[in-house]
Order: C-alpha cells, then sequence, then structure tokens
C-alpha cells in the first residue's frame, strides 16, 4: 500500500499497475487529488479505480480533468459524446476490440498521452486485461541491442491485418467514412516519457511494419524479439473488471490486451483517449 495524502494505492503486480482508492470520481475532484491521480499513474502506468458507475456527462469530466479528450479516428462516440468511443463485443460475436498487444494508436502522428476505460457490460468471468510496461521492458534488454535500438524509427500503419480485423465488427457497423484509409505514424522505437524522463520501448505487433531503415524482412526478427520480451510476465498485471471499474494507463509506456475468453455474453466499455505530444 502506498499513501498519498488523500488516495491509497494498491499494487496489483511486482513492476506495474494499482487499484486506486478514496477517489470519488462522480462529484467533482479537488486539484491535490486530480494532482495524485496524476502522480499514481506516473508511479503504476496503469492504475484502476473500482466502483464509479458514472454518467457519460461524469466521464468526460473527469477525462478533461486530467487532459484534453481527442476523438478515436476510426469510430464515432456516443451520440452527443463524440469524445466518448464505445468499445463493445456483442453476445454473438467472436473478434474483440483490440485483442492484440498494442499501445493505442500508434500511427497517428501524436498518439494518446493516456486512455480511459469504464466498464458498462462485464461477462460474468472472463474479459480481463493485462497490461505490460515498456519501461521495465527497455530496461531489461542488454546494451548491446539498447545500442541497436538507439535512434531508430519504427513505422506504425493502421492497416496491420490482425489489429484490422479485431476492429471489422464495429466499423463495418459504423465506421468512420475514412476508416480503411491507412494511418501511418513514424516514432523513435525507445521514446523518453516527457513527464518521468525515463526510456520506454515503444513498438507493437498490433501496429509496427518495420524500422524507418530496414525492410520489413530485415527488421521482423529483430521486431519479432522484442514484441515476446516486451510481455515477458514479470512485466506485466492482469486486472478483473467489474461494472463501474475504470483504467487509466499511461500510453507512452505501456501496452494492453484484452483477454478474449468470454464468448457468448457482452463486454461493453466506454473509452476516452487524452491527447499527447509528438513521441521523442
Ligand atoms: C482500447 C482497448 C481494451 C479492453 O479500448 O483501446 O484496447 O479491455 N481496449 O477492452
Ligand atoms: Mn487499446
Amino acid at each position: 500500500m502506498v499513501n498519498y495524502q488523500g488516495i491509497t494505492a494498491r499494487p496489483l503486480s511486482g513492476l506495474i499497475g494499482a487499484e486506486i482508492s478514496g477517489a470519488d470520481l462522480a462529484n467533482g475532484l479537488t486539484q491535490q487529488t486530480v494532482g495524485e491521480i496524476r502522480q499514481a499513474l506516473l508511479d503504476y502506468n496503469v492504475v484502476f479505480i473500482r466502483d464509479q458507475e458514472l454518467t457519460s456527462g461524469q466521464f468526460l469530466a473527469f477525462a478533461q480533468e486530467l487532459g484534453e479528450p481527442r476523438e478515436y479516428p476510426l469510430l464515432p462516440g456516443l451520440p452527443g459524446y463524440p469524445m466518448i468511443t464505445p468499445v463493445v463485443k456483442r453476445k454473438d460475436e467472436t473478434m474483440n476490440f483490440g485483442g492484440v498487444w498494442h499501445s493505442d494508436t500508434t500511427y497517428l502522428k501524436e498518439p494518446p498521452m493516456a486512455t480511459l476505460l469504464l466498464a458498462r457490460s462485464v461477462p460474468p468471468v472472463g474479459g480481463d486485461t493485462l497490461f505490460a510496461n515498456m519501461y521495465a521492458a527497455y530496461d531489461a534488454l542488454s546494451s548491446g541491442m539498447k545500442n541497436l535500438l538507439a535512434g531508430l524509427v519504427g513505422i506504425s500503419s493502421s492497416q496491420k491485418a490482425d489489429a484490422a480485423r479485431t476492429r471489422e465488427d464495429r466499423v463495418s457497423e459504423a465506421g468512420r467514412p475514412n476508416s480503411d484509409t491507412e494511418l501511418v505514424g513514424e516514432h523513435p522505437v525507445v521514446r523518453t516519457h516527457p513527464e518521468t524522463g525515463r526510456k520506454a520501448l515503444y513498438l507493437n505487433i498490433a501496429h509496427t511494419v518495420r524500422f524507418s531503415s530496414m525492410t520489413e524482412e530485415e527488421s521482423a526478427p529483430i521486431l519479432h524479439y522484442l514484441y515476446q520480451h516486451s510481455v515477458r510476465p514479470e512485466f506485466t498485471c492482469r486486472f478483473t473488471w467489474k461494472v463501474g471499474s475504470m483504467a487509466i494507463w499511461d500510453n507512452r509506456c505501456t501496452m494492453h490486451n484484452p483477454v478474449n475468453d468470454y464468448h457468448g455474453y457482452l463486454r461493453e466499455m466506454h473509452r476516452i483517449t487524452l491527447r499527447g505530444g509528438t513521441p521523442r
């Protein structure tokens, strides 16, 4: 347990994730509490707050305390709330949105700084989400690999097949008019977190296609190694949702992967991403 002044953080694993208590998001927070939640996010990289059955208005207001909400490029938001994207898997569906290890929308020039996810409907069991600490993944690399990666740029695409497939059901139902145009982002594969100053690995199997200075074939073995390495069990934590649970992850130094083990049940989450800067 770590005590801030107003909130308490209970770590979920040795290297990432903490459940926070002592913040009631529905009723407006003091700047002190908002600051402590931000600090806990920097300390634990992903934080979870239970029992927050917020209205869409309250959810948006809380997100605005933490940053600047941004629209998701590929799908529309809720009616009246363009910044809140429903992330749904219906009873009769088998693909789950984002069901591959990834950091959010790295194919954008300015990927989000953080994402908030609020559980609205969850299966009786299953549908957990895994998170991985990309600082820890970077730190654990050999000096040879760190040297190789220094200065390399990764190209991310919105159209890698495995990730695109996980969006198919939602895009065909309600996609934005341009949701099949390829978006491409180029970012350093090792980025320095603008707030903590720590280095984090910044590439992911869902969106990264190759290093800018190498062909896909040349990049593949190195990327493949790094994808495996970065999700070693000791870099991860796992969160079990209940209705009203909220996760906030720092998208600059983590990846996540929703587990698709609940066929036959509805799972519905509401998602807000916060504006980030250019990764450096
Ligand atoms: C997302 C995502 C994970 C989940 O919304 O970006 O990857 O657990 N969702 O639904
Ligand atoms: Mn995601």
